[in-house]
């Protein structure tokens, strides 16, 4: 909301309520003036004498003062204390869509029972009664209300209890009317009674939000949210996830989800299934897995299998290492474990890409042993229970978390546990957008929720930028083949196969030159589309050229370069997504496209 005319002054006194003495500079000329003071709070603490406030120029010329006093200044922060501002700002907000999706109904002053409640709103078959109250009193960074004892709050509070009894959903917004707050609490000092029926109200389920606003001389608007303290008892950490334990097994039994190695919950399921999910969506991962099952059925089969083989049914899952430490475990297991899948989460750990996540996850879901396992999800939504301000990407904040959820593992149903946490991150708790705190078991426990502040969970430290590399690819061809090239066994992409990749964007003619040197002769060349890969650390940006040889013989003497047919690249010779722009060109399906095919019976 914005303010006009907007003058600065200073304060001198408050004779009543509703005046105040101020001396206003204008124009060089200093003159005393009498305001109306729009807060009918007692300000105490803000308007002292000498205090630099700003007034607007009221137009009604109806009253008595020509002038309202809406903003002090408090050490640095400006505070708005315009009694009006916070329900003209909220409306604004809700407006805009901020706090509920789908906004079709916004009724100020809306009548419930014998009280008039600030919004009345629908949204999206949602009907919501909302009560907003301004706050102006802060003391050492945290916001309280009400400043004096006010029954009327109280009134309002039961009113939206009983909304909540009669099927309205209930909202009690505090709009704290500037920046620097730590925190909300009722003021206990003013008015026990008010304190006393907000924890009724959350208990009974209406929502209490506290939103700061980012005030200037002469606008305020609604800007983040602060954390609402009841003043209750903490319960501490260790008692939170204990008590949270059977509500998300009982959560988990109406609605975990089926998959492929949930119903079969082998060794050796397990562990496939848990490395190519921990940089793959469930969804893109469940043909992969049952590919993957069927061609190397277990673990002396994959130690066998040819690192070709192996490479090609982890095409287009990316991140090929997993699948290389994967067979190096199975060799592992087949030589130092007889074959047999160790049954401990130490032992488990020996092998070759193995940590204490993959290890939990195995330990638990296939063996029954009470282990957590901890990934992003895990910390993501254990974080936000626990409103934990460790950084997720600090590895020791992990060992603490698996020190922590280790007391707390059920022992008949670890495995559940683990998986149950693991759809709560993937369904509910959502990394990408708002969490489903309403469908959420621990709804009314979780402190992200409580607070309102699970934009703030997890803590993260900046990551470092990704590097950008600029690539060539080359698709060379001549009447029958292709060339292509395989990686180095060490670095990005390591064995896997490539259409001839140069460092930097050539143009035309460096291209050609650059074939000259290979010894063949370019009978036509035609740029191909751009395209972007993006790696964890780095990003290609790839241009391309299609390079029509005569003869691709000369090449052959050159080393690492191979010419393959069509269907055989198809076939046989794994190339990374990194390339499926240039593959697509050539109507070769690799990867993610291959097993779509696959799931639709295109494929033989
Ligand atoms: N994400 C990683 N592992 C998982 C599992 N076992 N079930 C569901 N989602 C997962
Ligand atoms: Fe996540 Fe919300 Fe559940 Fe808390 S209540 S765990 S923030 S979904």
């Amino acid at each position: 909301m914005k303010y006009e005319n907007i003058s600065k002054g200073s304060f001198i006194d408050r004779p009543n309520r509703f005046i105040a003495t101020v001396e206003i500079q204008e124009a060089g000329n200093a003159r005393r003036e009498c305001v109306h003071v729009k807060n009918t709070g007692r300000c105490r603490e803000l308007l002292l004498p000498g205090a630099e406030v700003y007034l607007e120029k009221s137009l009604t010329g109806r009253r008595k003062t020509g002038y309202d006093l809406i903003g002090v200044k408090k050490g640095d922060v400006l505070v708005n204390i315009d009694s009006c501002a916070p329900n003209k700002a909220v409306y604004e907000w809700l407006k805009s869509g901020a706090l509920l999706k789908d906004v079709t109904l916004i009724k100020p002053e809306a009548v419930f029972g014998d009280s008039r409640l600030d919004f009345y709103v629908e949204a999206a078959g949602r009907r919501i009664f909302l009560e907003v109250k301004g706050v102006t009193l802060e003391k050492q960074s945290v916001a309280l209300f009400p400043d004096a004892p006010s029954k009327r709050a109280v009134k309002h509070v039961r009113e939206l209890i009983r909304a909540m009894d009669e099927g309205y959903e209930s909202y009690i917004l505090f709009v704290i009317q500037q920046k620097g707050i730590r925190c909300f609490s009722p003021n206990q000092e003013a008015q026990p009674e008010f304190a006393d029926i907000l924890q009724t109200a959350q208990r009974a389920g209406v929502r209490i939000l506290a939103y700061d606003c980012m005030v200037t001389q002469n606008s305020m608007e609604l800007s983040d949210p602060v954390p609402v303290v009841l003043g209750e008892e903490k319960l501490p950490d260790d008692l939170l996830l204990e008590r949270v334990v059977p509500l998300l097994l009982a959560w988990y039994d109406e609605n975990r989800r089926v998959l492929p190695w949930r119903e079969e919950p082998t060794p050796y399921r397990v562990w496939v299934s848990e490395i190519m999910l921990q940089q793959t969506r469930v969804e893109a991962v469940k043909p992969y897995f049952l590919r993957f099952m069927e061609e190397l059925p277990d673990i002396a089969a994959l130690a066998q299998a040819r690192e070709d083989t192996f490479l090609k049914l982890w095409e287009g899952l990316g991140y090929y290492s997993r699948v290389r430490n994967l067979h190096a475990a199975a060799m592992q297991i087949m030589e130092s474990y007889g074959g047999q899948m160790p049954d401990d989460y130490r032992e488990l750990q020996k092998l070759k890409g193995i940590g204490s996540y993959t290890a939990g996850a195995i330990a638990s879901i296939a063996f029954g042993r009470a282990v957590p396992a901890v990934d992003g999800n895990v910390l993501r939504v254990i974080s936000r229970l626990l409103t934990d301000d460790g950084d997720i990407q600090d590895p020791l904040v992990k060992r603490k978390m698996e020190e922590r959820l280790f007391p707390v593992m059920p022992k008949d149903r670890p495995g559940d546990f683990n998986q149950a946490l693991m759809d709560l991150g993937a369904t509910v708790c959502l990394a990408n957008g708002m969490p489903k705190c309403r469908e959420c078991p621990w709804e009314k426990l979780c402190r992200a929720n409580l607070y309102n502040v699970w934009s703030q969970y997890p803590k993260k430290s900046g990551k470092k930028p990704r590097k950008i590399e600029q690539k060539t690819v080359l698709v060379i061809r001549d009447q029958d083949c292709v060339a292509l090239r395989k990686r180095p066994a060490h670095g990005l992409l390591a064995g896997l196969y490539e259409f001839p990749t140069l460092d930097g964007h050539m143009t035309q003619e460096e291209t050609l030159c650059f074939l000259k040197q290979q010894g063949v002769h370019a009978v036509r060349i035609e740029k191909l589309s751009d395209a972007k890969h993006i790696f964890t650390h780095k990003e290609w940006h790839m241009t391309g050229y299609c390079v029509w040889v005569d003869e691709l013989e000369p090449m052959k003497k050159n080393k690492g370069f191979l010419f393959a047919k069509l269907q055989k690249i198809q076939e046989q010779y794994p190339v990374p997504s990194a390339f499926a722009v240039y593959s697509r060109y050539l109507e070769i399906r690799t990867g993610s496209e291959k097993i779509k095919d696959m799931k639709e019976g295109r494929d033989k």
